[in-house]
This record gives C-alpha cells, sequence and structure tokens, in this order.
C-alpha cells in the first residue's frame, strides 16, 4: 500500500466527496440514503475516511448498538467503499483494521458485518450465530452474518442486535 494513505475520522467538509464516493463503488445499489442518516448519528458512529495522495479514497462506518440490553459493546461495520480506480491496494484493509483498533480501544467487544466472508474472513470475521441481525436474514445470505471478537476471553454475547435508526429498515437486510 502506498505511504500516502492517511486515515482519519470523517468531517462534515467530506460529506460533498463521500457522496460521490459510494454510486461509484456501488453502482447497482443506493447506499447514499443510509449513509446521510448514519452520518447524522453521530454519537453512534465511527465514520473514517482514506486520503490516497490527498483524494478522498475510501470510506467506512461502523455503528455502536446494542445487544442484551447493553449498548456500549457491540459495534456494526458497514458500509464501506473503495474507489473503484484504488482497489487493490490495501485502503479498504486499512480502513477495516484501524476501525477496530479505535473500536477495541474504546471497549468494544464485538464486530458484526453482512458481507461476503471471501473479504471478511481475511480479518478474522467467522459465521456469528449467538447474535442474531434484527431482521431474519434469507438462508442463502446466512454465512454473510459474521462478527470478530475484539477482546479475547469474553464471553459470547447472546441476543438480537438492537440498532439505531437508519439501520431499521428492513430492505437493507433482504437481497
Ligand atoms: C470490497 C472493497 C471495499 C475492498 O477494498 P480494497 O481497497 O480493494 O481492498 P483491499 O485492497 O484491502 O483488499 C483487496 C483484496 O480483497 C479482495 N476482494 C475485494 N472485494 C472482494 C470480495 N467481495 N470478495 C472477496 N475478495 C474481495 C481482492 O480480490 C483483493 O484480494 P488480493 O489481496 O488477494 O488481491 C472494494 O472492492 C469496494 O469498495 N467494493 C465495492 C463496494 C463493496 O462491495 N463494499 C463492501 C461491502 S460489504
Amino acid at each position: 500500500m502506498s505511504n500516502d494513505v492517511e486515515i482519519r475520522q470523517s468531517l462534515p467538509a467530506d460529506i460533498h466527496l463521500i457522496e460521490q464516493l459510494y454510486p461509484d463503488a456501488f453502482p447497482d445499489e443506493d447506499l447514499l440514503p443510509l449513509v446521510r442518516e448514519l452520518l447524522r448519528e453521530d454519537q453512534h458512529v465511527l465514520s473514517l475516511v482514506a486520503n490516497l495522495d490527498r483524494t478522498l479514497a475510501g470510506h467506512i462506518i461502523f455503528t455502536r448498538c446494542g445487544v442484551d440490553g447493553r449498548t456500549d459493546q457491540l459495534a456494526l461495520l458497514g458500509p464501506l467503499a473503495v474507489a473503484p480506480n484504488m482497489q487493490r491496494r490495501g485502503i479498504g484493509s486499512a480502513l477495516v483494521r484501524e476501525g477496530l483498533q479505535q473500536l477495541r480501544a474504546e471497549g468494544i467487544l464485538q464486530v458484526c458485518v453482512l458481507g461476503d466472508p471471501a473479504y471478511y474472513g481475511r480479518f478474522r470475521f467467522a459465521p456469528e450465530y449467538g447474535v442474531m441481525p434484527p431482521y431474519p436474514l434469507p438462508e442463502a445470505w446466512r454465512t454473510a452474518w459474521q462478527s470478530i471478537c475484539l477482546l479475547d476471553g469474553q464471553p459470547a454475547l447472546q441476543g438480537t442486535l438492537s440498532v439505531p435508526p437508519p439501520w431499521r429498515h428492513e430492505a437493507l437486510w433482504a437481497p
């Protein structure tokens, strides 16, 4: 990866470029309503941008969620986007790893994601069975629901993930 990649928390001034990034990275899916809503949820989200050579190259959001009556233990990863002409340079991986490190430092125990196991497996995400997504997933997506534990030796979390309003749209959890 280029040494010129800078990862930092997003700023209000980044929103214009973030809004250009998502349609490029997801040409068949409109994630902008979700992204805009999440970026308004300051207290719930960790939003990181990657700048390569001073150009916005990638963005990731982690949403702090609840489970089993607790609100300080778990986060949901997504969305994650890297500009098509800057993919396969380690930028997506750097965003995931930096986010996991920051969440671990603040005491988050576990991070869930609904995504391609072929990609998230490289960070040691594995199928999650104890924490259930807020809406039932189709069987074909079962292995796409994954998580990673950030602290060893913790009892497994159990229950249904309680998400803030931007994630309470069933369509986000269905094909
Ligand atoms: C997925 C995505 C974020 C990866 O970002 P990136 O900066 O290219 O990722 P990295 O450079 O860190 O890793 C690239 C590696 O991941 C692999 N990869 C990328 N997308 C993958 C996928 N969906 N499934 C499996 N592997 C994938 C690449 O083949 C590459 O493998 P290699 O290192 O063996 O060559 C980026 O491709 C993207 O924005 N895609 C479109 C949007 C998307 O699918 N987002 C993820 C939503 S869950």
